[in-house]
């Protein structure tokens, strides 16, 4: 362990060195010295709310919504946190050419037909729903052009008119925009979505047909390289930048639509409040499966203020109807449990009351909004059963999950150690509320298929004194993972193609982000291990990363650190190193083979906690895979 003072006096004098030679490049895997987590906009825990889209695609309108609206004030839903009631596509006439100001289809949203034919507001439509206790929400595209106009053609509301007019995207209207939905209008939470800069390539019939000014594709959803991710996270953060200023009170929430796409899996947590993970989710069991792996693995990248979006619920539809009241309730139980946001995309004027005990489960509610905002690790994983544990704040209980995705019975043996526990258990279960005890070490569950069990779990925690990082990813920033070429992850479920036939091959995995940080698995899904002993807890990463750890008041860190037995690269070392605020407190050498040694510090006040590991003198590219084995904040 060095000593603060002697690394400052380094710093210094290697500060002094430097004022004289030419300015050297930032080190990227330099300390922070504080948490530098995005903190803009209003989600400190997961958004909840209504989304008009998977109810009433773009055929919707004022008396809908506020028909809802009224339902989930008068339900009590509002009053456990369904606030958002958001308008997706449709809602838009065209944009006015004299000065670009948008108009509100007022056909089809009668209260924003103010001041004359061609000035419209939607003010008199927020105020209502503020009025009622409730939050709005609206709807734009990135790029020029929107989903509807090249997906949904016999839509009744396509916005009209010149093509200048049919611009309704934010492309080169941002500040406009942004500005008229949040000052002028008062909404509170936006979805940008990504067509206009995805599908609206010149070779497109439809472009031609419809006599759309052609944007040339940022995005590819196939192919990662024909994507180009800076420009994507550049449009995405000139909004951020829009949103900030002109809400001066910070209460927004800023939804990022790019559907997994230019490895938004990666960055979404800098740029916005919450990012889709995948392509859009259909009332399929498979499609739920799939967007749901697209987040599941990603705890680490979510927190208060920034979450994994596996797309709205379609609790009410299809495979998810009040006739599958099973696969309802694991859609919804599944989204609680990795802290993705509730949206309700039903006709709630209309809902039956067995659909509303479920949105209503106050105990599958409160797990999705606990204050930690720890999204479930997965504690047992494989094709046809899963588990997952989730920390709640009060940090002695988990939440644990049992799934069976399969199509018949599954049997699941819950223990103490999946839970990160010792000795008896006791259990709760969350929808029939009954009680019992996890004993003599193991406790075995027969699930009927698509079944899913959820418990609160209460016992004597593994480490009396302290957390594993791997139980508290809400409290851990990874700042810098490591990933040098971003790949499409292979461990989604892939779903037969729900938009059509199987005449193509297939579904190929797509979306950015194999080879992230992993809150107790490899990067790569494999077992944590460094030189055959396997950690059962830890935090797996790449080489060249920097995670910023929140100290909580915790006096200690400790963790077991290598080079994993699984890495690709088996030449380069590895430096750990341990920093408080921006103070190197420890620091050690490792290399492929070695076995996994001890790093600890002492952490009296420190605020956060930063771990870098950095590779000594690379020779390679090859992915260098490290472990933080067992790493934990102690008393
Ligand atoms: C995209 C989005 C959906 C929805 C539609 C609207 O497909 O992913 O969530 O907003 O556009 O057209």
């Amino acid at each position: 362990m060095l000593k603060a003072t002697l690394l400052a006096f380094t710093l210094l004098a290697a500060t002094a060195l430097s004022a004289t030679a030419a300015q050297p490049a930032a080190d990227p895997l330099a300390p922070a010295g504080h948490w530098t987590g995005a903190t803009a906009g209003r989600a400190a825990t997961p958004p909840m709310g209504w989304n008009s889209w998977n109810a009433f695609r773009t055929d919707v309108d004022e008396a809908k919504v506020m028909g809802t609206a009224k339902v989930l004030v008068d339900s009590g839903l509002r009053d456990l946190g369904y606030i958002y009631v958001n308008i997706d596509d449709g809602w838009w006439l065209k944009r006015r050419t004299s000065d670009g100001r948008m108009q509100v289809r007022t056909a089809i949203f009668p209260s924003a037909k103010v001041g004359g034919s061609e000035t419209s507001s939607f003010r008199p439509f927020t105020d209502k729903l503020h009025s009622m206790g409730l939050k709005a929400g609206i709807y734009t595209d990135i790029g020029g052009n929107a989903c509807s106009q090249a997906y949904d053609l016999h839509s009744p509301n396509l916005p009209e008119g010149t093509i200048a007019e049919r611009q309704i995207g934010l492309h080169g209207h941002v500040q406009q925009d942004i500005k008229l939905y949040f000052a002028d209008w008062g909404f509170d939470y936006i979805k940008v979505d990504a067509c206009g800069i995805n599908v609206y390539g010149a070779d497109r019939p439809f472009v031609k047909q419809h006599k759309y000014n052609a944007y040339p594709p940022l995005i590819d959803q196939a192919s990662i390289n024909r994507t180009n991710i800076p420009a994507v996270r550049a449009l995405y953060q000139q909004v951020a930048d829009a949103l900030a200023a002109s809400n001066p009170d910070g209460d927004y929430v800023y939804s990022i639509c790019a559907w997994g796409a230019a490895n938004v899996r990666a960055w979404g947590k800098d740029v916005g409040n919450l990012w889709r993970t995948s392509g859009d989710i259909t009332p399929q069991w498979s499609r739920m499966l799939h967007t749901f792996d697209s987040a599941s693995t990603r705890a680490l990248y979510a927190g208060p203020g920034h979450w994994n979006d596996p797309d709205m619920l379609f609790v009410g539809h299809g495979d998810f109807d009040v006739h599958h009241l099973t696969e309802a309730r694991t859609h919804f139980s599944l989204w609680a449990m990795i802290d993705a946001p509730l949206i309700i995309g039903y006709d709630l004027r209309n809902a039956p009351q067995a659909l509303m005990d479920i949105w209503s489960n106050k105990d599958i509610v409160r797990l999705n909004q606990d204050s930690g905002g720890h999204q479930a690790v997965m504690a047992y994983d494989s094709d046809d059963v899963q588990i997952f544990v989730k920390t709640l704040s009060d940090s002695g209980t988990k939440a644990v999950l049992l799934l069976n995705r399969g199509s018949g019975p599954a049997e699941i043996t819950l223990t103490p150690a999946q839970l990160k526990m010792v000795g008896d258990v006791a259990l709760t279960d969350l929808w029939s509320k009954k009680t019992m005890m996890l004993t003599g070490g193991e406790r075995t569950f027969t699930l009927q298929p698509r079944e899913s069990r959820v418990f609160e779990a209460k016992g004597k925690r593994q480490l009396a004194d302290g957390m594993y990082l791997s139980e508290i990813p809400g409290a851990i920033n990874i700042a810098r993972d490591g990933v040098i070429v971003p790949l499409p992850d292979p461990i989604v479920h892939r779903m037969s193609n729900p938009w059509g036939a199987t005449t193509n091959s297939g579904e190929r995995p797509s979306y950015g982000g194999w080879g992230g940080a992993r809150a107790d698995a490899t990067p790569y899904d494999q077992a944590l291990t460094v030189d055959g002993k396997v950690f059962a807890s830890g935090i797996g990463i790449l080489a060249n990363s920097r995670m910023e750890v929140k100290a909580a008041g915790f006096r200690h860190f400790e963790a077991k650190v290598g080079v994993d037995d699984s890495t690709r690269n088996l030449k380069d070392k590895v430096v750990f190193q341990v920093f408080g605020d921006g103070h190197l407190l420890a620091q050690a050498t490792a290399a492929y083979g070695q076995a996994a040694q001890t790093l600890s510090a002492d952490l009296a006040n420190v605020k956060t906690v930063e771990l870098v590991a950095r590779s000594e003198a690379p020779t390679s590219d090859l992915p260098l895979v490290v472990t933080w084995g067992d790493a934990a904040l102690r008393e």
